[in-house]
């Protein structure tokens, strides 16, 4: 059964300003959200997927994007340390939560950078790793050690596309989802050795974030406004479905922000 790690947005708000989408005269609709974050929750459960929740809190609006929670990998989780302090606060309530759950919490040494599932996604066996904007070389690195992977690293370039799933989705081993203006022309060509089967995402779409999409079996669900992607979806026999997730948006963020797969992502060769 698949098991994703969600933390409902009663405490959901923009408070700060730390990617270009978030800016606090634009507030999220907090009842609106909630019943966004149902309807994600309401799909995944008809998939069959068995959602576990953190505890929310007051002062810490983020800890709905579970993604940037930590790297799960086997029963290790690799816990973010956050680059802007006013989510660093999340980091002990998610390492309990790991502790309380059977997962062993591995921690980056001091000064060391990591945003979780955010900047790191398993295609197959290699570990695709986002870094500058949040996780930083370093911290990649010492991640592909601690799973024994191989790493490779492709820099974001737009400030917009500041986590790696903002802008790459794997799907499963040797297929993804990418929006090619976030990388650079080395980040292109390493995506498009990597995964034969690589399917871009117009900026319009990218911006409706597309690419930030919970792939459960070969179902896909996504942000409403891709229907660009979710036809190409449909003609490689996946089953696009979308689900309005405007409020989220608002902070950076979309579907995959909000989930942490715990059982490994269907795209990783290791799931459990
Ligand atoms: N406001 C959050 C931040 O800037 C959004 C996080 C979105 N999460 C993600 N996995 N892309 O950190």
């Amino acid at each position: 059964m698949p098991h994703i790690l969600m933390c409902p947005p009663d405490f959901y708000g923009i408070e700060y300003e730390i990617n270009p989408w978030m800016s606090r005269s634009r507030q999220a609709d907090q009842p609106l959200a909630v019943k966004q974050w149902e309807g994600l929750v309401e799909i995944l459960k008809s998939l069959g997927v068995k959602i576990s929740l953190l505890t929310p809190q007051v002062g810490l609006p983020d800890l709905v994007f579970t993604a940037n929670a930590a790297l799960v990998y086997k029963q290790w989780a690799i816990l973010s340390h956050f680059r802007y302090e006013q989510r660093q606060g999340e980091e002990p309530i998610c390492a309990a939560w790991f502790e309380a759950n059977g997962l062993t919490v591995e921690r980056l040494p001091e000064g060391r950078f990591f945003e979780g599932a955010g900047d790191a996604l398993y295609c197959g066996d290699t570990l695709i790793a986002g870094y500058r904007i949040r996780s930083d070389i370093h911290a990649q690195q010492l991640v592909g050690q601690l799973t024994d992977s191989r790493v490779i690293p492709l820099e974001l370039m737009d400030g917009h596309y500041y986590h790696l799933d903002t802008c790459f989705c794997p799907l499963a081993p040797g297929k993804a989802i990418y929006f090619p203006g976030a990388f650079d022309d080395y980040g292109r060509t390493v995506l498009k050795e990597l995964v034969p089967e690589l399917i871009p995402v117009a900026a319009e779409e990218a911006h409706s974030f597309a690419c930030n999409a919970v792939v459960v079996g070969s179902t896909v669900i996504t942000n409403s406004g891709c229907p660009n992607l979710h036809r190409d979806l449909a003609s490689r026999d996946f089953t696009p479905i979308e689900t309005p997730l405007s409020e989220f948006v608002k902070a950076g963020g979309s579907a995959k922000c909000l989930t942490l797969r715990l059982d490994g992502e269907e795209a990783a060769s290791w799931r459990v």
